[in-house]
Formats: C-alpha cells, sequence, structure tokens
C-alpha cells in the first residue's frame, strides 16, 4: 500500500485534489515465442506484479494533464484534447496521448479532459514492457472515466496502433496482449494470426521464474527492431514467389527447408529460420508444460536464446553472459533473454533450493565480465490492467 499512499499524496500535491480512481497496470515477461508475434506465429507471456500505479481526476475543461513520479523534473506535460499531436516535447507522455489520440480517430469522444499521475516499479528500460503498461492503463482510464463499452481486446488493438503509430515502434501485439489480458498464476498461449488464445496454469512445482535484468541500456533499440521485421518481411515476400502462404508463423519446420532457397539474402534467411524455429518451439514448449514435462520446457527455453543469438542477432554480450551462466548453475531448467532484446532482461526457470545461489554465481560472472552488477527478480505471475477498487 505504501506506493498508492505515495502516489495519491503526490496526486494531491500536483493538481490540488483528489484521485477519484485508481488503477494498476502490470509489465509482462514472455516465456518463449519471442519476435514471432508480427510474424503471425505464437507467444507465450504472463502478466506480472511489478508495473505501473495510475491515479485520475476528471477535468471541467478539455485538457490533458500527465504526470510521471518517476520523472518529476519534467513536470505535468498539459495537452488540449482537441490537438494531439506526437511530438518530442511531450516527452514519456507520448504514451498516454498516443493512447487518446488512437481512441479519438477510432470514434470515441471525450467530453472532458482529466488529470493522471503515473508511478510505475517496473525497472526502467529493461525490456518488461513498461510502455504496453502506461498504455494499457491509460485506455483503462478512458473505459473507466467516460464508461466506454469497449472489449479489452479492443483496447489492446488500440494500444498496439498507438504505439506503432504515434510513437513509431513498429511492435507486434505481444506486449500490449499480455499486459492486458494476464491472468494470476497463468501464461497466456496466443496465436498472434488469429488472436485465439489460451490460459495455461503455470503449475512449477518447486520452481521460480526468475528475472534477470543485465541493467545495460542500448540506444537504437527500435532502429534494429524495425530493421528485423522489414528482414522479416522480405523473407516472407521471396517466400510467397514459390508458395501461396500469408506469414511465417505458417510453416512448419519442413516446409521452411523447402522454401528457403527462395530467400535471396542470406541475412533475411537467418531472421525467417529463427521466426519459423521459434513459432514451433512455442508450440512444443507448452505442449510440454502441459505435459508436465518441465526439461523440454527449459531445454526449448535455451534453443530459443541460443536462435535469438545466432540467427536473430538480438542478444548482445550482456544477455548471453547472463544466459551463459544460468546455464551452468545447478537447479536451472532454462533460460534465455525475454523481449525485444538487445539489453533488458532473461527469464530462467529455477529450482526454489537454488535461488541463492544461482543470484549469487551468476552475479559474480556478469560482474567479473561486463564490469557492474545485474539485478534479479523473482516472478509474481498476476492479473491484467484494472482498476483498483
Ligand atoms: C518487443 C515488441 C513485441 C515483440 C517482442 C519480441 O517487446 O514490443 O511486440 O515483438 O519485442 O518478441
Amino acid at each position: 500500500m505504501e506506493i498508492i499512499d505515495k502516489l495519491k499524496k503526490s496526486f494531491y500535491d500536483q493538481f490540488k485534489e483528489e484521485a477519484i480512481e485508481l488503477f494498476f497496470s502490470p509489465g509482462r515477461v514472455n516465456l518463449i515465442g519471442e519476435h514471432t508475434d508480427y510474424n503471425g506465429g505464437h507467444v507465450f507471456p504472463c502478466a506480472i506484479s511489478l508495473g505501473t500505479y495510475g491515479a485520475v481526476s476528471a477535468r471541467t475543461d478539455n485538457k490533458v494533464c500527465c504526470y510521471s513520479l518517476n520523472l518529476p523534473d519534467i513536470g505535468v506535460i498539459k495537452t488540449d484534447l482537441t490537438d494531439i499531436v506526437s511530438k518530442k516535447s511531450n516527452d514519456w507522455a507520448n504514451y498516454p496521448l498516443g493512447v487518446i489520440k488512437v481512441f479519438q480517430d477510432s470514434g470515441y469522444e471525450f467530453a472532458h479532459g482529466f488529470n493522471i499521475a503515473f508511478y510505475g516499479n517496473l525497472p526502467n528500460g529493461a525490456g518488461l514492457s513498461s510502455s504496453a503498461s502506461i498504455e494499457m492503463l491509460t485506455a483503462m482510464t478512458l473505459k473507466t472515466l467516460f464508461s466506454l463499452a469497449i472489449p479489452t481486446l479492443e483496447m489492446v488493438k488500440l494500444c498496439q496502433k498507438a504505439e506503432n503509430q504515434f510513437v513509431g515502434m513498429n511492435c507486434g501485439i505481444l506486449d500490449q496482449f499480455a499486459v492486458g489480458m494476464g491472468k494470476k498464476n497463468h501464461a497466456m498461449f496466443l496465436d498472434c494470426n488469429t488472436l485465439k488464445y489460451r490460459y495455461v496454469k503455470l503449475v512449477l512445482e518447486g520452481y521460480s521464474i526468475v528475472i534477470s535484468n543485465t541493467n545495460s541500456k542500448h540506444s537504437l533499440v527500435d532502429s534494429e527492431y524495425n530493421m528485423r521485421r522489414s528482414q522479416c518481411e522480405q523473407a516472407l515476400a521471396d517466400i510467397q514467389t514459390v508458395r501461396k502462404v500469408n506469414s511465417l508463423g505458417e510453416l512448419t519446420a519442413s516446409d521452411f527447408a523447402v522454401v528457403k532457397k527462395a530467400i535471396k539474402d542470406p541475412v533475411c534467411a537467418k531472421r525467417a529460420r529463427h521466426a519459423v524455429l521459434e513459432n514451433q518451439r512455442t508450440i512444443k514448449a507448452v505442449e510440454a508444460l502441459e505435459n508436465n514435462n518441465m526439461q523440454l520446457f527449459g531445454q526449448l527455453m535455451n534453443e530459443s536464446h541460443i536462435s535469438l543469438r545466432d540467427d536473430y542477432e538480438v542478444t548482445g554480450k550482456e544477455l548471453d553472459t547472463l544466459a551463459e551462466a544460468a546455464w551452468k548453475e545447478k537447479g536451472v531448467l532454462g533460460s534465455r533473454m525475454t523481449g525485444g532484446g538487445f539489453g533488458g532482461c532473461t527469464v530462467s526457470i529455477v529450482k526454489n533450493d537454488c535461488l541463492d545461489e544461482f543470484k549469487h554465481n551468476v552475479a559474480e560472472i556478469y560482474i567479473a565480465k561486463i564490469g557492474y552488477s545485474p539485478e534479479f527478480y523473482v516472478a509474481d505471475i498476476g492479473e491484467g490492467t484494472h482498476v483498483i477498487k
């Protein structure tokens, strides 16, 4: 409750009135299925109990006033509801403002403005979807404040659109979906092609999901991301000259062995191989988990990391050091990078009895090689974006 009290107090200090609604929106960790979402494949994420808290009050004018307790120096960013445009001076507020704008463009009308304060406890830039968390919190605010009859999946799609069009990051649907649709102690098995999904109970008997943060900040993440995406599109276009197919996610491993010759550029071929095989691994991994075959699940996680390292080339020294150190540890079923890559976090399945040793040994190897400390969080799998009663 400490966080909520701090948020309420700061809200009052900024806006000189009490918040009328409080929200929570989680971060996410993807267990397997990386860079498959925009390739029409499967993902298997869960929502975590770290995330973003929001406090809101209605205004009588048509201003939207955004404040972040994480970035107090920036102060309140004030925008007219009738004049929302993406601009640098909006800074972090481009995330909430983008959501309002795509809602407006989809025909939702807001009769008045509001004040909103955000307070997040997700580590900054760690690839645990702090942006999707803020976006979905904003969508839930709009739904609640203006009594919109909008299903969660629709909010998820609009938030993805806001990130694509307003922020300029060409992301798939993984993050917004995981954040919005999360369910306590469950992961979501989502087919990004059809948006069909089901919840899979996480029964990890004696094991924990550990998130290890490289604490490394990388620039160019968005441009590298958009480049991977267009390389996959190029590979698909080449494949389409020899086979009728709508996405890389439609191909099995043996289909790919046949059609890969059509891909002209060898780099694009590697990217496509990752997308196809990662999708197949994700399907197998969920099956393994449901058959209680945790060993196989872990092994597929490791293979996923290797493919992201060698074929997709989105890991880098920090993520590789963490994953490779984890693989050597006692009680580790599997470990891999999670999210977009480059910096950010790994996710590992670690035996509860070995947690302390895991953290100690992995940190030691990481510090020796990278020069600073990683951070560890035992993930608590929680609910998607919701109103705090
Ligand atoms: C980022 C994107 C997601 C997804 C992952 C990689 O988190 O926002 O849409 O593509 O990278 O799996």
